[in-house]
């Protein structure tokens, strides 16, 4: 626990914040009974097993273990540390904290709001710019791009002034150091100390981050000249790789759980002006894994639509294994030659467009298109070179019925014989398999040794854990149980140390009716373990008729092994006095005695 602040600032900065509120800027939430579920952001996963509750406050993964409360949420998500955390979460809430720590990472909570302000300054001043030039103005006419798209994406322009930006920010008051890290100027090569703008002649878009921040820009040029764009470095705010173009407004507007992904910053805007809202670009990287992760944490399927020539084929295929591997469902949507997203839908409407998504091929049928086009399929050779290369595209697929099917098209298509591309298929399988396997098998064979020689103490410990996790749960939620788990048991006979700690607390709350937020039990308890052991505990649905068939068995399970535990410690006692030579007959009588009198105890409880 930090003792920056107090525990009472902290409650209030959690309670201001919503658990839901929070985490939906972060991932589709879609409600589910009591709860909200979505893609967990930690790991990579097809159906959603992350867990929000509003009721509890907290958040937990069935799939990966991880969990917690709006604090620790923020603290992974965001890669901040507690003090961090509690700042962006207070802003967030419209609190004021007292300024009176000193935590090491004080520093760079402060570089980046300043960064994040000296963004927002110069997002403000391309504007501003962009309003008063008419060359760019005439420019964004005639691309078809309306006001309102303009003051959607915050579109600005850097005029041929060669300092513009870096004098306003100094008349701004800020320094020459903290503008140099914005990565907007770039020191003169010649003349140590001064600086010039890195975006100059250029139409500028803001990129946003997730909850709407300025990070970074990209300039296009306004004619033919090169480098076509420009793009910020790598600073504080920006990493490379990492934010998809568009993201902050295509999250709220997912369509048929689907994001669409562009390459470049105009199609996203001139889709988004057609009513294509759910659209993203990589930022003049190819897609990056991180970027793919993101995606998945919103979008049930993702649909690749690159230009239509032979780089975003290339770009195309290189996204495609990046998906492959992120647990995503794909589609490629087919351009003509020559057209991209924003040409595409210009010259064929909306209606085009989503026509043409609908026709969008998932990664088997593309690559066979692809194979397709590179043959001369009217020859015998190309027939044969396109059904051995169908063959290697196949041999990846699990599902033989899948396989199946596809060999019966491409047969039919080339008019050679099934069993042939299918014999084919499978010897490409073995290979493929023989060179993947032999590492794994020792490593689970290993595995599985050990746990069975571990299986009777495992089983034994896992019962004492899950009875006390269930009556944790039970006992935070319902009076009656609580009533009736006290009368048995007292907190500090639970046997984990931080179930003790939990139970502490819920006794204290319980005795005086208050109602038990489990969020609130975690600003507390700050470690990253500790916040799974508690959001697994609580985020178990309490099925009232289940816990009163189990909690004699359960309450009994823990009185069982006090018992053990005690009578373990009476005789090693005992053991420890003959050991030192220090026998002393009346004590070992009155242990014995007491060992018997526990021992009846356990025999009592274990006959029930
Ligand atoms: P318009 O030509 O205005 O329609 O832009 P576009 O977005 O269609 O551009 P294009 O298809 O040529 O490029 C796609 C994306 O790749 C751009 O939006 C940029 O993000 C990136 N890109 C293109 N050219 C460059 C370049 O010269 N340098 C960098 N760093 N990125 C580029
Ligand atoms: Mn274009």
């Amino acid at each position: 626990m930090s003792n920056v602040y107090s525990e009472e600032l902290i409650e209030e900065i959690r309670s201001r914040n919503d658990i839901v509120d929070v985490i939906s800027g972060y991932v589709l939430l879609k409600k589910s009974g009591t709860s909200y579920k979505a893609k967990c952001p930690f790991h990579t996963e097809n159906t959603p097993s992350f867990s929000v509750s509003p009721d509890k406050q907290i958040y937990h993964c069935f799939g990966c273990g991880v969990g917690g409360n709006v604090i620790s949420f923020i603290m992974s998500i965001e890669n901040l540390g507690f003090v961090d955390a509690l700042k962006l979460l207070a802003d967030r809430g419209g609190i004021s904290l007292p300024d009176q720590y000193e935590a090491v990472d004080k520093e760079k909570y402060k570089s980046k709001q300043t960064q994040y302000n000296i963004h927002k300054e110069s997002a403000r001043y391309y504007y501003d710019n962009l309003k008063k030039s008419k060359t760019v103005l005439n420019y964004l006419n005639m691309r078809k791009i309306t006001s309102e798209t303009i003051i959607r994406f915050g579109l600005g322009y850097a005029s041929e002034d060669w300092e513009g930006l870096y004098q306003h920010l100094l008349k701004k008051n800020y320094s020459i150091d903290e503008i140099a890290q914005s990565g907007l100027v770039i020191p003169k090569k010649n003349q140590k100390g001064h600086f010039y703008d890195r975006f100059r002649n250029r139409l500028i878009f803001p990129v946003f981050n997730l909850t709407n921040k300025v990070i970074a820009f990209g300039g296009r040029v306004l004619d033919q000249q090169l480098p076509k764009y420009l793009n910020s470095p790598e600073t504080i705010l920006f990493s490379k790789g990492h934010h998809l173009y568009g993201l902050n407004n295509a999250k709220n507007n997912i369509k048929d759980g689907q994001i669409i992904i562009v390459e470049g910053y105009m199609d996203v805007i001139s889709l988004y002006q057609h009513g294509m809202k759910n659209v993203v670009a990589s930022l003049g990287t190819a897609l990056t894994r991180e970027q793919a992760k993101l995606l998945n944490r919103y979008a049930d399927e993702i649909i690749i639509a690159y230009d239509g020539d032979d780089a975003g084929r290339k770009a195309t295929l290189r996204a495609l294994d990046i998906f492959a591997g992120s647990g995503c469902k794909v589609r490629v949507m087919k351009l003509p030659k020559g057209l991209d997203p924003d040409e595409y839908i210009k010259k064929y409407k909306l209606e085009g467009f989503i026509y043409q998504i609908k026709k969008g091929l998932p990664l088997v049928e593309y690559k066979i298109m692809l194979a397709r086009e590179k043959y001369n399929i009217n020859s015998t050779e190309g027939k044969i070179d396109f059904s051995k290369e169908v063959a290697q595209i196949l041999k990846n697929i699990k599902s033989e019925i899948e396989i199946d099917g596809y060999i019966k098209k491409i047969s039919k298509e080339t008019g050679i014989n099934e069993a042939a591309i299918k014999s084919e298929v499978y010897s490409n399988k073995r290979m493929y398999n023989r060179d993947k396997t032999p590492k794994n098998r020792i490593g689970n064979n290993r595995n599985t040794i050990e746990y069975k020689a571990n299986i009777t103490s495992n089983d034994r410990k896992n019962a004492i854990i899950l009875a006390e996790e269930n009556l944790l749960n039970a006992i935070s939620q319902d009076l009656e149980v609580f009533i009736k788990v006290k009368k048995f048991i007292n907190w500090d006979d639970f046997t984990l140390d931080i179930h003790r700690d939990i139970a502490k607390i819920i006794y204290k709350k319980m005795n005086n009716k208050e109602t038990v937020i489990p969020g609130q039990l975690l600003d507390i308890f700050n470690s990253e373990h500790e916040g799974q052991v508690i959001s697994g505990i609580f985020s178990k649905n309490y099925d009232k008729e289940f816990i009163d068939k189990n909690i004699m068995e359960y309450i009994n399970t823990i009185r069982i092994y006090k018992l053990q535990e005690k009578i373990n410690n009476l005789n090693n006692s005992i053991k420890l006095m003959s050991k030192e030579n220090n026998v002393n007959v009346e004590k070992t009588n009155r242990i014995y005695i007491e060992i018997i009198e526990l021992k009846k105890k356990l025999e009592a409880l274990k006959g029930k």
